[in-house]
């Protein structure tokens, strides 16, 4: 996969999986895998630091996943997420944090929100660097929505979106990730755009689809989104493994003779 590739694939009517990914092993393991594309997305501030949104995701916590990534997934298309504020700083701190992605192995940036922006996301194109644009339920934007909702449920709301989706065409933006919005919104700003759509809980009518790994992975088997299908059950696996190693080291079964050295 290359940036060509992906509006190739939507002209062809052929879609783009993609699925988050934040660290050295899994991206081992991805990059073995048929996924299409790597999103080191700033969810990493939830899902492998705890915090309760993605508005403590910095520069250097992105670049420091994307390198890890990049060095477990030579051969996958990476795609590093500008963290909270790092494009409503100016110019410079823009193009640093672009820099410092880019240079942690990124191969583009994707961008959440166009408002107030645009020239910016215009600026890191025409500087050579591949943007993805995100619109929906951008979710640094969590304090002004109120919460991680829907968006675009009203007619101004979907109009906004729509319109947005064009300014991050116009922008130069090769492909947009759009969250959480309702699906016959999605398929009319597919429909719309030359560039392919990448959906997460805007249903089946995109280009192309992402998850967080984890989630799709059931690693929390408590948090099932209506959009979410797990396609392991990790939580239970991986504590069903952790205890029988458990029981193997108390009950002196682990290790045995030939797991040792003479
Ligand atoms: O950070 C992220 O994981 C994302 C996806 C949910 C699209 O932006």
């Amino acid at each position: 996969m290359n940036i060509l590739d992906f509006a190739a694939r939507k002209q062809a009517g052929e879609k783009i999986s993609m699925a988050t990914c934040y660290d050295y092993w899994s991206a081992r393991i991805l990059n073995a895998s048929d996924l299409d594309t790597l999103l080191v997305g700033d969810s990493l501030a939830m899902v492998m630091h705890g915090f309760d949104s993605t508005v403590h995701a910095t520069v250097d916590m992105m670049a420091m996943h994307t390198a890890a990534v990049r060095r477990g997934a030579p051969d996958k298309f990476v795609i590093g997420d500008m963290p909270f504020l790092s494009m409503r700083k100016g110019l410079q701190a823009a193009m640093d944090a672009v820099g410092a992605l880019m240079q942690a192995g990124a191969n583009c940036v994707k961008i959440e929100g166009v408002a107030g922006q645009a020239d910016i996301m215009a600026h890191i194109v025409q500087s050579g660097v591949p943007v993805m644009g995100h619109l929906g339920l951008t979710p640094q934007s969590v304090e002004a929505f109120g919460g991680h909702k829907v968006q675009g449920r009203s007619q101004a709301a979907a109009a906004a979106i729509l319109a947005d989706a064009r300014a991050a065409q116009d922008a130069g933006c090769f492909a947009l990730v759009l969250e959480c919005v309702p699906q016959q919104l999605a398929v009319q700003i597919t429909d719309s755009l030359q560039i392919p759509t990448i959906g997460i809980g805007a249903g089946a009518g995109t280009d192309g689809q992402v998850l967080v790994l984890q989630d799709m992975l059931g690693m929390d088997a408590g948090f099932k989104p209506k959009f979410l299908r797990h396609y392991l059950q990790g939580q239970e696996t991986v504590l069903g493994a952790v205890n029988r190693y458990h029981a193997d080291v108390t009950t002196g079964r682990f290790p045995c003779a030939g797991e040792a050295y003479a």
